[in-house]
């Protein structure tokens, strides 16, 4: 049994169809906290297969050693729960390193306890900073970070690292994701923020349902081709299909070292400008935009060198910015006329 933590969440949930494609058994632990548990039922429709589920907060210790009781045949984690926002880290830090750094550290405290030697963390291409040189590869330097958010991730890293070199049972994966975007073919299930999006393409689609008037476009001056900021947008179910890869180089030990690090993006960058422009090919909409200064804590410019996880993983991103803005308008569109409200 694989248990995939924040498996209600977006890519979370999206993997879990992919655990069941390959026929695994999954168990979610998810708190809730920006995720429906309706997602079950509709992770149920797509695979035909009904994940166990414990709403739980696993940044609480107590809790989290229930879980692992209940459970005794966990052989894998994927370790997805965690809070996202960069700029509600900013405002609320201790929330932040309480969430993310106390649920991993109960996690593992647990896996010790039950000799489970297999975890995937999700990372982000956050540790990575404002780059000094582009692509960005797994030996590139880590910044400091830019926010508490971003800081959780390098710290997490760390603390995984630490681990592998007292523990060579441990066998650990990061996974670097650089932006994840787009939605299930059969827009079951897709990208589902609480409140106003932080994140550009979930705000692109709700302009475009005509939930929020305008986009702001975070700055146009910056030093990129057309002065937007520029980003690597990866296709969430590509995305997931990089964990069942991760999962099974685990499973069947093929991992080259007991800490491996690798990046999950397409490649190649796309400016602010470009996905609007992207997203008006995919729907046919145009949709309203005005610019205001640049975010704060933004950074410039990011896109990753993939040839490690290409090679590697034998992994590689397949879905266009295009598609994947189709997949995320149709999810927007069905979820809008068939799902809110219900
Ligand atoms: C950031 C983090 C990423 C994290 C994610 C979680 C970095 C480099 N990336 O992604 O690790 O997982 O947050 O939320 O720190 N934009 C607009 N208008 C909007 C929204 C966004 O112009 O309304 C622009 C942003 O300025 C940025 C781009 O769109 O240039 C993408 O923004 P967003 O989707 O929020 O992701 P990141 O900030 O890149």
């Amino acid at each position: 049994m694989i248990l995939v933590t924040g498996g209600t969440g977006f890519i979370g949930s999206h993997t879990v169809v992919e655990l069941f494609e390959e026929g695994m058994d999954v168990l979610i632990a998810d708190n809730l906290s920006n995720s429906y548990a309706d997602v079950i039922d509709r992770i149920e429709k797509i695979t035909g297969k009904r994940p166990m589920f414990e709403e739980i907060d696993l940044a609480k210790s107590e809790k989290a050693d229930l879980l692992f009781e209940k459970y005794p045949n966990i052989k894998a984690i994927i370790h997805f729960a965690a809070s996202k926002a960069v700029g509600e880290s900013v405002e609320k830090p201790l929330l932040y390193y309480m969430n993310n750094l106390n649920s991993l550290m109960n996690v593992l405290e647990n896996m010790k306890r039950h000799s489970i030697n297999n975890i995937v963390f999700s990372s982000s291409c956050t540790v990575y900073g404002e780059p000094d040189e582009l692509p960005v590869h797994e030996q590139s330097p880590i910044k400091i970070a830019n926010s508490p958010y971003g800081n959780t991730k390098q710290i997490s890293e760390e603390i995984l690292k630490d681990i592998s070199k007292i523990s060579p049972d441990m066998n650990i994966i990061s996974l670097r994701y650089f932006n994840p975007i787009g939605a299930h073919q059969s827009s079951l299930i897709g990208e589902l923020p609480i409140g106003i999006p932080n994140n550009l393409v979930p705000y692109i689609t709700q302009t475009g349902y005509g939930i929020r008037e305008e986009l702001t476009v975070f700055g146009d001056d910056y030093n990129t081709p057309d002065g937007s900021a520029v980003r690597d947008y990866i296709d969430v179910v590509d995305l997931s299909r990089a964990h069942i890869v991760a999962i099974h180089r685990l499973l069947n030990n093929e991992n080259k070292k007991n800490y491996e690090v690798f990046n999950l993006g397409t490649g190649t960058g796309s400016s602010v400008f470009e996905v609007i422009n992207a997203f008006k090919k995919a729907s046919g909409l145009k949709i309203k935009y005005k610019i205001s200064g640049r975010r704060e804590g933004d950074i410039e410019k990011v896109w990753a060198d993939t040839s490690f996880a290409n090679k590697e993983l034998g992994w590689k991103a397949e879905t266009s910015l295009e598609q994947s803005l189709k997949t995320a308008w149709d999810w927007e569109n069905y979820y809008r006329k068939n799902l809110e409200n219900k």
